[in-house]
């Protein structure tokens, strides 16, 4: 593929809004998909920027619209479709102008006046018990239907989750008892505002309930959590919504994004949730800046957390406004250990410059990896994958050519069996040359290496932002 010459920046286009493929069609490959690799991969992003009289002035309020690849028999066979939001009907009929996103306001007071943002599910596609299920951080789940990805609707779990509830977008899934756990920020008001993180037990049957409450101090913004095989562990950094600015939005002044601000003095806490429903523990830190986690696993008595440190938060409130001229520099990885004792210890891992979306073997899930892979960015320039080998420090890139940008590494495993990075590593990329994303697989054991196999779109999606694989080949059928 040539270098993108003829535009400054190569990833602008990416975020031109994608026409969702209802029907299913089959991709052109090129080179060859192995024949072991089968299975669905979905995903979910933000794909549409504006419509209706509404324009998103920040990715995050983009409509999640959600992906599918089936992979079986070397053929690839596609479709995407948006989340029927209330906030994506109200964009199709043209009252978008009355919408607002979490950095975006609507066109005048009326419309702001006691409205929180609305839900546009675009955050992540997991697939648990059956269901297919989009997610954000503000609302509840959506669900999807797995085959045709038309919107059922939002799920509740019968009854457990409110409609003012929110089940944040990265549950985690334990791979040895097929048990989903998850949390949502509460805002139970009354006289003040008593904010608490509510967390929740799925069973493998889909049956879910409340496992514990924790109490905040302020309202934070907590986008990830981790589990291991005994504890949920969350990092509450200090990322707190100032009421009066949250109150200021409310009117249509500032936004609720807006209203966040990174704020060190208040200190830390990471608070190991027993998964049996016990008291939690709370332990007390020096305060760092992330958005999202690895994994994380017990080691003795210690646990140890794996995240991607930032920073700076502006990269989130200020360097992000400008998704239409590209992409900001991003974090490096951390490794925090949380003694017995409670102290906490970090340590920064790798020669890392920017790299986002961390993943693992997801059968390691809560368990000690030895395998680490990121998405990493060269704003200005091309795209990489990386892969980190925690036993001996190595780092292994493949780099994309310019204008390529990656999204999110997700890692299939060659067999239930398989050696951790014996498998493929797939990840949807933006090829600005071509105006196009594709579904690029390669071989994780030998990342360096040219793809084994690219599918090819016949349009583009931003590549963002995260996803879900599972064995089962979805059938294929008309859409509804
Ligand atoms: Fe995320």
């Amino acid at each position: 593929m040539s270098p993108v010459t003829e535009t400054r920046n190569p990833l602008a286009r990416a975020f031109e809004p994608a026409v969702e493929c209802p029907e299913e069609v089959e991709l052109a490959v090129t080179g060859t998909i192995p024949h072991e690799l089968r299975g669905t991969l979905y995903r979910n992003g933000p794909a549409r920027f504006e419509a209706g009289g509404f324009r998103a002035e920040h990715p995050f309020d983009g409509d999640g619209l959600v992906t599918k690849f089936v992979i079986d028999a070397g053929t690839v066979r596609f479709r995407s479709r948006y989340v029927r939001t209330p906030k994506f009907r109200a964009e199709e009929r043209n009252r978008g102008g009355g919408v607002r996103g979490l950095y975006s306001q609507a066109a005048g007071l009326r419309a702001n006046l006691g409205r929180p943002p609305a839900d546009n599910a675009n955050t992540h596609a997991v697939v648990h018990a059956d269901r297919l299920l989009a997610l954000s951080d503000v609302g509840r789940p959506w669900e999807i239907d797995p085959v045709d990805l038309s919107t059922e609707g939002p799920c509740d779990f019968d009854g457990t989750l409110s409609r003012l509830s929110r089940f944040s977008p990265h549950p985690k899934i334990d791979p040895v008892t097929g048990e989903l756990f998850n949390f949502g920020l509460d805002l139970a008001v009354g006289r003040t505002i008593s904010p608490s993180l509510r967390c929740y037990r799925v069973d493998p049957a889909g049956r879910a309930r409340t496992l514990g409450v924790i109490a905040l101090d302020d309202v934070i913004v907590q986008h990830d959590f981790a589990i291991t095989e005994h504890f949920l562990v969350f990092a509450l950094a200090p990322i707190t919504v100032d009421p009066v600015r949250a109150g200021l939005a409310m009117l249509g002044r500032g936004t609720h994004g807006d209203a966040a601000a990174y704020r060190p003095e208040r200190g830390m806490r990471i608070v190991l949730v027993p998964r049996d429903g016990g008291r939690h523990r709370i332990i007390e830190c020096e305060p760092f800046l992330y958005v999202h986690i690895d994994n994380a696993y017990e080691d003795g008595d210690d646990v140890v957390l794996d995240v991607v440190r930032h920073d700076s938060l502006e990269f989130l409130t200020g360097a992000l406004k400008k998704f239409r001229d590209g992409l900001p520099a991003v974090g490096r990885p951390v490794r925090v250990r949380i003694t017995r004792t409670g102290r906490v210890e970090r340590e920064e891992l790798g020669e890392f410059t920017s790299v986002e979306f961390p993943m693992h073997d997801e059968r390691r899930t809560g368990r000690a990896h030895r395998f680490s892979y990121f998405a990493a960015y060269h704003p200005e320039s091309a795209g990489a994958i990386v892969k980190f080998d925690h036993h001996t420090g190595g780092e292994h890139r493949h780099e994309f050519t310019a204008g390529e940008f990656p999204g999110e590494p997700v890692f299939v495993p060659r067999s239930a069996t398989a050696a951790e990075d014996d498998g493929w590593i797939l990840a949807l990329t933006y090829l600005a040359a071509e105006h196009r994303t594709a579904l690029i697989i390669l071989d994780a054991k030998d990342i360096e290496r040219a793809p084994l196999a690219i599918a090819r779109l016949h349009g583009h999606v931003f590549p963002g932002f995260h996803g879900s694989f599972t064995d089962r080949v979805a059938p294929g059928g008309a859409a509804r």
